[in-house]
C-alpha cells in the first residue's frame, strides 16, 4: 500500500472504492470470491461496486471477449457486435429507440445531460440530493456537502415531491431535465416510495422537461430494468456499470427523435466523440452479459438479497444494534443509527459502519464501503452460508465494541 501511495494520491485511483485505513490489494477474483496477494479469499459482496451481475470473471464473457480480441480491440468504424449489442438493449429497454455507446456511466450521464440541453434549449437539470451519477461535476450537485450548482443544476431530498414541485415552480422553465436515480446506493440504499418515481416523470412532464433515467445500477431488477420495474416511460436512459460484462461500457439512448441530434448526417448534429466508444471487446462481452440476464436469474438474485437483509436484520435484532437493514432485489445496506455521516462526504470516516466494513473483511467478506452489499448470479448456496456466517459473526464483533465503549 505504501508502493502504490507513491504513485497514486492516497494510494488510490477511485474515491468510491477507498475505505479506511486502506482497500485491500487483490491478486485475483473468480464467481463469488476474491483473493487478496497474501492469499487471503473473501467473499465478493460487493462486485466492483455492483458491476459484476455474474460475479468475477464470467466464463462466457470472457470466452466472448477472447474471440473479438482475435480480430482487434478498436477501430474507427461500425461492426457486428456493436450492431448486436445495440439492438439487444433496444429490444429490452423499450425507452432505448436508438443508442450511443460510452465508456463509463459517467460519460453516458453527461452526454444524456448534453443531450436534453440541446433539444429543450434549457440550462438547469434538477436531481435528488444523495444522488449518484458519476464523475460529473453538474451531476456531482446535492453529493460531498454540495448544494445547487449555480445556473446548471438543483437539487431537492430524494422522495420529497413536495420539494421537487417547488423547485420547479420556481425554475420549471429553465429545467431541461429531472435526472432519476432510481434507488439510492451510495453510502445508504434508500428504495423510492409509492409512486414517488412516477410522479417525478409527471411532474418533468408537465414543465415541459424530460425525464432521464440513470438505470446504471438498477437494470438489474428486471429484464427491461427498473423503467419496466417501476412502470416508468423516461425519455432518456444511461446504463453502465455491469453492461459490459466486466469491461468499461456505458450507453445513453432514447427515442428517435431525440436521438436524432447525434446524426452525423443532419446538418448541424450534435458532436459526441469517443476512441473506445461501442469497442468490439466491450460489446461481444455486453452481448452474452445481458443474455444471461433473465427472469430466472434475477428473481433467484432477488431471493438471495432477501436472505441476506433478513439475515441482517434478525441477528442485528438480537444483538440490541440499533441499525437500519434497507434494499431491493439484489441489494442490501446496513446503517448505524450512531453514524450521521455518509460514507461518500467523508470516505476517510472511521464511523461505525467503517469498523463493520472492517469486521467483515477480517471474516472474509469484501462489502461495499459505507455499507452496501450486492449479489451476482454467481453467488451460490455456497456463497450464501458463508455470507449469512460472516456478516452475522461481524455484527456481533460491532455488538461488542460498542458495548465496550459505553
Ligand atoms: C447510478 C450510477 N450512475 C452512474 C455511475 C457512474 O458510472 P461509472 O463509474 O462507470 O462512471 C455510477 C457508478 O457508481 C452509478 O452508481
Amino acid at each position: 500500500m505504501a508502493h502504490a501511495a507513491r504513485v497514486m494520491p492516497g494510494g488510490n485511483t477511485r474515491t468510491t472504492s477507498f475505505h479506511p485505513p486502506y482497500p485491500v490489494v487483490i491478486e485475483r477474483a473468480d464467481g463469488a470470491w476474491l483473493w487478496d496477494v497474501d492469499q487471503r479469499r473473501y467473499l465478493d459482496l460487493f462486485c466492483n461496486g455492483l458491476s459484476l451481475i455474474h460475479g468475477n470473471n464470467y466464463a462466457p464473457a470472457r470466452e466472448a471477449m477472447q474471440a473479438a480480441i482475435q480480430r482487434g480491440t478498436a477501430w474507427a468504424g461500425a461492426s457486428h457486435p456493436q450492431i448486436a449489442f445495440a439492438e439487444s438493449l433496444q429490444d429490452r429497454i423499450r425507452a432505448m429507440q436508438l443508442v450511443r455507446f460510452t465508456n463509463s456511466g459517467s460519460e453516458a450521464g453527461m452526454l444524456a445531460v448534453k443531450a436534453a440541453r440541446h433539444v429543450t434549449g434549457r440550462p438547469y437539470i434538477v436531481k435528488s440530493i444523495g444522488a449518484y451519477h458519476g464523475s460529473y461535476p453538474d451531476l456531482e450537485a446535492g453529493l460531498y456537502g454540495q448544494g445547487d450548482v449555480e445556473g446548471r443544476a438543483l437539487v431537492a431530498p430524494f422522495n420529497d415531491l413536495a420539494s421537487f414541485e417547488r423547485v420547479m415552480a420556481l425554475h420549471g422553465p429553465k429545467v431541461a431535465a429531472i435526472v432519476i436515480e432510481p434507488v439510492l446506493v451510495t453510502g445508504r440504499v434508500v428504495p423510492p416510495a409509492p409512486n414517488f418515481l412516477s410522479d417525478l416523470q409527471s411532474l418533468a412532464r408537465r414543465h415541459g422537461a424530460l425525464t432521464i433515467l440513470d438505470d446504471c445500477l438498477m437494470l438489474r431488477l428486471a429484464v427491461g430494468g427498473s423503467a419496466e420495474y417501476f412502470s416508468l416511460t423516461p425519455d432518456l436512459v444511461v446504463l453502465g456499470k455491469f453492461l459490459g460484462g466486466g469491461t468499461p461500457l456505458g450507453v445513453f439512448g432514447g427515442s428517435r427523435e431525440i436521438m436524432r441530434i447525434f446524426d452525423p448526417t443532419q446538418r448541424g448534429c450534435v458532436f459526441h466523440g469517443g476512441s473506445f466508444n461501442g469497442n468490439p471487446v466491450g460489446c461481444s462481452a455486453g452481448i452474452v452479459t445481458l443474455r444471461d440476464l433473465t427472469v430466472d436469474r434475477i428473481a433467484a438474485m432477488d431471493a438471495a438479497g432477501l436472505v441476506i437483509r433478513r439475515a441482517l436484520a434478525e441477528h442485528a435484532a438480537e444483538l440490541g444494534l440499533d441499525v437500519v437493514i434497507s434494499g431491493i432485489g439484489s441489494v442490501a445496506g446496513i446503517a448505524f443509527a450512531a453514524d450521521p455521516m455518509r460514507h461518500e462526504d467523508d470516505p476517510s470516516a472511521l464511523g461505525v459502519a467503517a469498523l463493520f466494513h472492517l469486521a467483515c473483511l477480517s471474516e472474509g467478506i469484501l462489502i461495499g464501503p459505507g455499507g452496501i452489499m450486492s449479489l451476482s448470479t454467481a453467488h451460490n448456496s455456497e456463497a450464501l452460508a458463508h455470507a449469512t456466517a460472516g456478516l452475522s459473526a461481524a455484527l456481533e464483533k460491532v455488538a461488542e465494541l460498542l458495548a465496550s465503549l459505553d
